[in-house]
């Protein structure tokens, strides 16, 4: 690799000409993550479990001047993966770049956890970070590059006493998935980090949002004392997706307002 020009450093933020797959792109940190990724230049392919609630994303995405797919899969099924991958690759060429947003979130006290909801958080966020790792992996390692972004959270840090030990445990995976990925892929010029929020109000915390005791406790723990917002997330997945962060793999960045701090 060599050094950049000052044209090439001035504009190594940029996602012109990139293809970008981001999955769970019907939520709300999926659609604000495809819509900044399409704000920077990119295309982007959004998938989620059905092809309706993907409409608005691609309609944020196409209103922007980019092109926008959108393609039903669920992550957590490899065939499914393997077919939206190759449809992606076929009507765009290459894929960039990858972002695993879908997840999700399930509470309950450690010791009464009905095993089959830590199986299924266990099975979204973990089994359905590492199919579209793999699959998509494959892709990059052919083309010989790749940026995949995977998402974790604060939770992957630390414990927390409202009930996470399925979705703290699964972002854990996700963190330390991260790190293995990235190590085993350098050699492909494939480099894998992961952002990792405090909360958001979004569906996923729509039962924290409700609790004012619950809220509190959270935003107590936060030293900028507000929750995040997408934007917070988008400025860390691009940079993670552009040749700014070419020298930076396997690095969980909390997006967190000083929480994992102190
Ligand atoms: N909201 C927060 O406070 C917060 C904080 C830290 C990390 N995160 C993480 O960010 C990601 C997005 O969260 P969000 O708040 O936008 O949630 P969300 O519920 O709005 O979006 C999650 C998306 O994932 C999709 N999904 C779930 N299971 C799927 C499957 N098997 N196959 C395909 N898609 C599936 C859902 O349909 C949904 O569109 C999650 O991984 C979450 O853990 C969220």
């Amino acid at each position: 690799m060599k050094e950049m020009s000052n044209q090439e450093m001035k504009n190594m933020f940029s996602l012109e000409g990139k293809v970008a797959v981001v999955t769970g792109g019907a939520g709300s940190l999926g659609e604000g993550v495809a819509t900044g990724l399409a704000l920077h230049g990119a295309d982007v392919v959004v998938t989620g479990r059905t092809i309706e609630t993907l409409q608005s994303t691609v309609k944020k995405v196409e209103e922007l001047g980019k092109r926008a797919l959108a393609i039903a899969c669920d992550v957590t099924n490899e065939d499914q993966v393997k077919a939206m991958a190759k449809q992606a690759v076929d009507a765009f060429g290459k894929i960039d770049i990858l972002v695993t947003v879908a997840g999700i979130a399930k509470r309950f006290p450690a010791e009464e956890f009905p095993v089959e909801a830590f199986e299924q958080v266990m099975d979204i966020n973990v089994t359905g970070t590492f199919i579209p790792c793999k699959v998509i992996g494959n892709v990059m390692k052919e083309q010989g590059h790749g940026k995949i972004i995977t998402v974790s959270s604060v939770r992957a840090f630390a414990g927390h006493p409202g009930g996470y030990a399925a979705y703290g445990t699964s972002k854990g995976a996700v963190a330390l998935l991260t790190k293995q990925l990235a190590t085993e892929w350098a050699k492909y010029n494939i480099n894998v980090n992961s952002v990792a929020p405090t909360i958001f109000w979004t569906p996923l915390t729509q039962e924290v949002l409700e609790d004012e005791k619950l809220k509190k406790i959270f935003l107590d723990r936060i030293p900028m004392g507000r929750a995040a917002l997408v934007q917070d997330m988008v400025g860390t997945t691009v940079y993670l997706s552009s040749a700014a962060s070419d020298f930076i793999t396997g690095q969980i960045i909390y997006v967190d307002g000083g929480c994992t701090a102190g």
